[in-house]
């Protein structure tokens, strides 16, 4: 499939490597803001075309476009991207409101085109195994996800400027930025929950630069810790009544760790994968569009639309407010 980019920094980089390995795509061009920018990245990265107009790059005849974007300019790109009837691959997290993905959804339907929405954590060999592996547990009691990293554009936030993750501008802060991978893994594995609660630890701007989001379920909650100021050095748990998994990290998972309570023995379940883990949400989503399967992108974006509506509720609770947001969750 032929595809073209929006963005230019690391992560457009690694998703086209990351693409070019299934075997299944080529690109075709790539967008920026600036001509200097676009003609260095298509040149780097193999590109045919380069642009600083959007939509001329949309009239071109291509598959689909990955867009990674700063997250508040998502929707304006994916609708974009829409109206030429392109598919969409876009970056987690794709919309802050609930609202957003509906109007999304609904210009996909209109227009015959499927969006995608990058969580490239839960495509993975390994993800697939502690999913497979989950019923041995028993009756789950209480699950600890973390996401801690600290993040090199502390520094420059530190120094005065405001990097885009660290602003409320571009949709930023810990939650958006990273508690969004063990939200929708809790999502994934559990469906959607009875509440959020968010705690978040402000920076002097009204971002989150860290924070503990409290997911209720009826038999257990699941405490997710994500912070961009520190670094985490803990791994990530599943207790139940009969065992408990431990990940080294979630994305991507690298040791996946049964403990089995009655033979008190401990398995490593996990496997060598692609470092490059993106690879397997595009085989994911090139498969998808390939056999036009309708009913796996509806569960997908029902999926994304609950990961959404608890973001939501979670940072509005706390007032942490995104361009266009009234209050009300
Ligand atoms: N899946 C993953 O592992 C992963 C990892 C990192 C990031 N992400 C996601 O990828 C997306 C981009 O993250 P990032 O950290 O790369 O963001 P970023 O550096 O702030 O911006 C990404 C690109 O967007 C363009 N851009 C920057 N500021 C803009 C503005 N004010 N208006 C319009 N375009 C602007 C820039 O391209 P030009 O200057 O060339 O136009 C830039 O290369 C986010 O949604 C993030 O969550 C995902």
């Amino acid at each position: 499939m032929k595809f073209s980019t929006i963005g230019t920094s690391w992560i457009t980089e690694t998703f086209i490597a990351a693409a070019h390995r299934t075997g299944k795509a080529t690109l075709t061009s790539v967008y920026s803001r600036s001509a200097e920018k676009a003609r260095a990245f298509a040149e780097k990265n193999g590109a045919k075309s380069w642009y600083t107009d959007m939509n001329a790059m949309l009239e071109e005849e291509t598959d689909y476009i990955y867009i990674a974007s700063p997250n508040s300019i998502h929707v304006a790109h994916v609708l974009n991207c829409l109206a030429y009837k392109k598919h969409i691959f876009c970056e987690k997290p794709m919309v802050y409101t609930k609202q957003q993905l509906d109007e999304i959804k609904t210009q996909a339907k209109k227009q015959g085109v499927f969006i995608f929405e990058g969580y490239r954590h839960l495509f993975s060999p390994n993800y697939k195994t502690l999913k497979n592996t989950l019923p041995k547990l028993g009756q789950v009691r209480s699950v600890l996800l973390q996401y801690i990293q600290y993040s090199s554009r502390y520094d420059a936030y530190k120094e005065g400027s405001v990097p885009n993750v660290f602003s409320k501008e571009f949709a930023g802060g810990a939650l958006m930025d990273l508690g969004v991978y063990p939200l929708s893994m809790a999502i994934d594995l559990f469906g959607k929950p009875t509440n959020v609660d968010y705690f978040p630890v402000f920076l002097s701007n009204g971002i989150d630069g860290s924070g503990t989001l409290m997911v209720t379920y009826e038999d257990f909650n699941v405490t997710i810790m994500c912070s961009k100021i520190a670094q985490g050095m803990i791994p990530s748990e599943i207790h139940g009544e009969n065992g408990t998994l431990t990940m080294d990290h979630l994305a991507p998972i690298q040791s996946l760790k049964l403990y089995d309570l009655t033979s008190k023995e401990t398995r490593e379940l996990a496997q060598s994968q692609y470092d490059l883990d993106m690879v397997y949400e595009i085989e994911a989503f090139v498969k998808m569009v390939e056999t036009n399967d309708s009913v796996y992108h509806d569960w997908l974006l029902e999926r994304s639309g609950h990961v959404a509506d608890e973001l939501e509720k979670a940072r509005k609770s706390q007032g942490i407010l995104f361009p266009g947001d009234s209050n009300l969750a």
